[in-house]
């Protein structure tokens, strides 16, 4: 693609308040997009693609929201003038499927030489994956990373403004930018993030590298936000962060999470509050309390172990036992009957003896979670993890993984079933994917109910009684 030249008559001041400027290059790469489409005689599309975690997902709404604001329509990725991944690096294979996609991508970039490409997200962060987008993916139009996000429109404007590729990566930043677009998947719930960032370098995560350091956004900023959120159809949220429980200590006027979901709860067309993820060292008491009590909260948390073993757990910088975590368990299980839980689990992080793999079955056993996320162990350059001795063969990982997926299974089928024969509300996503008769809602305890009913019920709570449990989800009939 060439330069292109724009008789621009926007203010000519750039306004100096950071939303201000990108609403400024929102109405700038407006402007490019209309003569381009013009030319073309028809509209530009997108397709955002996201890989990895609830963070991106809703990054990518951000995404979505000023693209549609800049005059760009949504599109299936084959047939879509601009293509962007937003990427995440928490496993190496997260990483290999990023650079498949894209080197299927450049074929259709030839055939169609005004398509762009974007890249951003956790994987953008490291050094040396740019270095590798440089030398072997030339052909990328838009490289950012997780700080500067914000400045999307602004990068699409020089893409357009200069013809080159622009490539523009933060180390870090204090800054959070408030009320820019965004487009919500669903119209009846939306993930609101509280924090961005983590501080507790478990050694073999990545996260807090790529990331940066924890900063909360502001109470009032959070809860307007719900509150615009609510007015607006929305009736379930989900909070997030990588560590939510420890919200608000690095904010001018500390406030804990516990409190800051004690307002959250007075909004009334709010319904179902959910957060995501917990991290166990910093679960307070004032957490359980707040959580007992409440009518919106709903009863589930997913809360990451990573493993059963406390030598282990030491190793990962995890600053808990075995024990703790267990009595942990019990402790919320007391204050919130029939809470489901949920968990993370790492299989294979060095130094894992068959000893250490026994404990986290036997963990696994005593807690029976609701279901568990396995992972592989992945070496992630640059964490203290990477660089420790005795990484364990992948025969002997692969087979301990199957051993625990069993196991988890297993008791997910048991946990999960306990609800036959009741009447719960069930709050409607979707059609049924596999019958349009049907329609699809989920839980309070996150599980997923399929039963009879229309479009009209999408975004609505409705009781339904359980009648049948197929594993890991309900079949109902809507309660009358
Ligand atoms: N290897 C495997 N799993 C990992 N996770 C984080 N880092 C790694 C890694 N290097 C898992 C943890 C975390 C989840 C989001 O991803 O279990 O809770
Ligand atoms: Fe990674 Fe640990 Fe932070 Fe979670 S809490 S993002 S596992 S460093």
């Amino acid at each position: 693609m060439n330069t292109m030249n724009l008789d621009i008559s926007l203010s000519d001041e750039i306004p100096a308040d950071e939303t201000g400027r990108q609403y400024y290059y929102i109405e700038k790469a407006r402007l490019y997009v209309q003569q381009l489409s013009q030319k073309l005689g028809r509209p530009l599309t997108f397709c955002v693609t996201t890989f990895g975690c609830q963070m991106n997902a809703r990054d990518s709404e951000k995404l979505r929201g000023i693209l549609l604001e800049i005059g760009y329509r949504e599109a299936p990725e084959e047939s879509a003038d601009f293509v962007i991944y937003n990427t995440c690096t928490v496993r190496e294979n997260a990483n290999t499927r990023v650079y498949g996609r894209l080197g299927q991508l450049k074929p259709l970039k030839k055939k169609h030489p005004h398509m762009m490409i974007g890249l951003c997200g956790c994987m953008m962060q490291e050094p040396e994956v740019i270095e590798k987008l440089k030398k072997s993916y030339p052909f990328v139009d838009i490289i950012f990373g997780t700080h500067n996000i914000f400045k999307f429109a602004e990068l699409i404007a020089e893409r357009f403004a200069t013809g080159r590729p622009v490539i523009d990566i933060w180390e870090g930043t204090e800054q959070i930018v408030e009320n820019l677009p965004n487009q919500r998947k669903y119209f009846f719930k939306s993930g609101v993030n509280i924090m961005f960032g983590c501080n507790n370098f478990c050694s073999y995560c990545i996260v807090p590298y790529v990331r940066g350091r924890e900063r909360s956004r502001s109470p009032q900023a959070i809860l307007d936000e719900i509150r615009r959120l609510a007015d607006d159809g929305v009736v379930e949220i989900m909070l997030l962060g990588q560590n939510v429980n420890s919200y608000g200590k690095t904010l001018d006027t500390p406030v804990t999470f516990a409190a800051l979901l004690a307002e959250i709860e007075k909004i009334d067309k709010i319904r179902r509050i959910r957060f995501m993820t917990s991290h166990p060292k910093d679960l307070s008491d004032e957490l359980i309390q707040v959580m007992s009590r409440s009518e919106k909260i709903c009863r589930h948390l997913h809360l990451p172990v990573q493993s059963g073993s406390s030598r282990i757990l030491q190793k990962m910088n995890r600053h808990y036992t075995k024990e703790q975590y267990l009595a942990l368990v019990d402790k919320i299980r007391k204050a919130v009957p029939g809470i489901s839980l949920t968990t993370d689990i790492i299989v294979g992080f060095p130094g894992e003896t068959e000893e250490d793999f026994q404990e986290t079955l036997d963990l696994v056993r005593k807690v029976q979670y609701d279901s568990a996320f396995t992972f592989i162990y992945s070496r992630r350059t640059g964490t203290p993890a990477a660089a420790m001795e005795d990484q364990v063969p992948e025969e002997v990982v692969k087979d301990r993984f199957q051993r625990l997926l069993k196991e988890v299974q297993d008791i997910a089928a048991k946990t999960c079933s306990v609800h036959e024969g009741t009447t719960k509300e069930v709050l409607v996503e979707s059609l049924s994917e596999h019958d349009p008769s049907m329609v699809t809602g989920r839980l309070s305890n996150n599980l997923l109910v399929h039963f009879p009913g229309n479009p009209d019920l999408i975004g609505k709570l409705i009781p339904v009684h359980l009648t049948e449990c197929r594993g890991f989800y309900y079949l109902g009939e809507q309660a009358v």
